[in-house]
């Protein structure tokens, strides 16, 4: 599939793919709109509460929601573990064309960056002190996790262009991924898929979407 890169509009860089007719984040910003669902709902939904942390991402793609998270872990005295899945990753090439470090400023940034998307797969990489990283090159259907994760992070494209991915079989799964109260978040608010999530047994949480949207959604196990 080809992949095109994009400025969204808060000046940060996305990727395209013409074939699904999606883009990777909001085109509104994909940086205020990972800051929004998956640190502001997701992460700080947990960071008062306890300070280590097992997070899985669905849809590791530009690695944008891993540098944003690392990034937390000083500020927060945070340890975490993070288990990315991924079916298709961008070529390597993508990477140092995105924008995040330069819009994000802060200093070693593109250092991290650079540990974070060249980070060999199915490999436990130890990034930071306090942040570790697991990338695994597989489909989020053949993931079977049970009781290990905090948070889960579902950044999957949308049900439109992926309806496979949002399934009662996938939210069963990642139920059982959580541990008990482990949450997962998501930009999306379909009724379709909250009604799915509820069937697999999460609380669900209508909470104020990223820019563009009028909700988002957090299922508490
Ligand atoms: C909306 S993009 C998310 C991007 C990513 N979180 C980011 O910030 O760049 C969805 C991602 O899910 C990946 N994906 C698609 N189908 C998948 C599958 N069956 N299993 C795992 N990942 C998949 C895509 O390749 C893409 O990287």
């Amino acid at each position: 599939m080809e992949r095109q890169l994009v400025i969204t509009e808060d000046g940060s860089s996305s990727v395209f793919i013409a074939e699904l007719s999606e883009h990777y984040h909001s085109i509104h910003g994909a940086l205020q709109e990972s800051q929004h669902v998956f640190i502001d709902a997701g992460l700080h939904y947990k960071t008062g509460k306890q300070t280590e942390i097992n997070i899985l991402e669905v849809g590791f793609g530009t690695g944008l929601n891993a540098l944003l998270t690392c990034m937390e872990v000083e500020k927060n005295l945070l340890r975490i573990t993070y288990t990315a899945v991924e079916k298709f990753p961008l070529d390597d090439v993508i990477y140092p064309q995105l924008n995040y470090c330069s819009l994000l400023n802060i200093s070693g940034c593109d250092h991290l960056y650079k540990k974070i998307y060249l980070s060999p797969w199915q490999e436990t990489v130890h990034l930071t002190n306090h942040f570790s990283l697991l990338k695994l090159k597989m489909d989020v259907k053949e993931i079977s996790f049970a009781n290990q994760f905090d948070i889960i992070y579902f950044d999957a494209f949308a049900p439109t262009a992926q309806p496979e991915l949002w399934t009662a079989e996938i939210f069963n799964s990642m139920y059982n991924s959580l541990m008990q109260e482990g949450i997962l978040v998501t930009y999306c608010a379909k009724g379709e898929v909250k009604r799915i999530m509820r069937s697999a047994g999460f609380k669900i949480e209508a909470l104020p979407g990223a820019k563009g949207k009028r909700e988002m959604t957090r299922g508490i196990k």
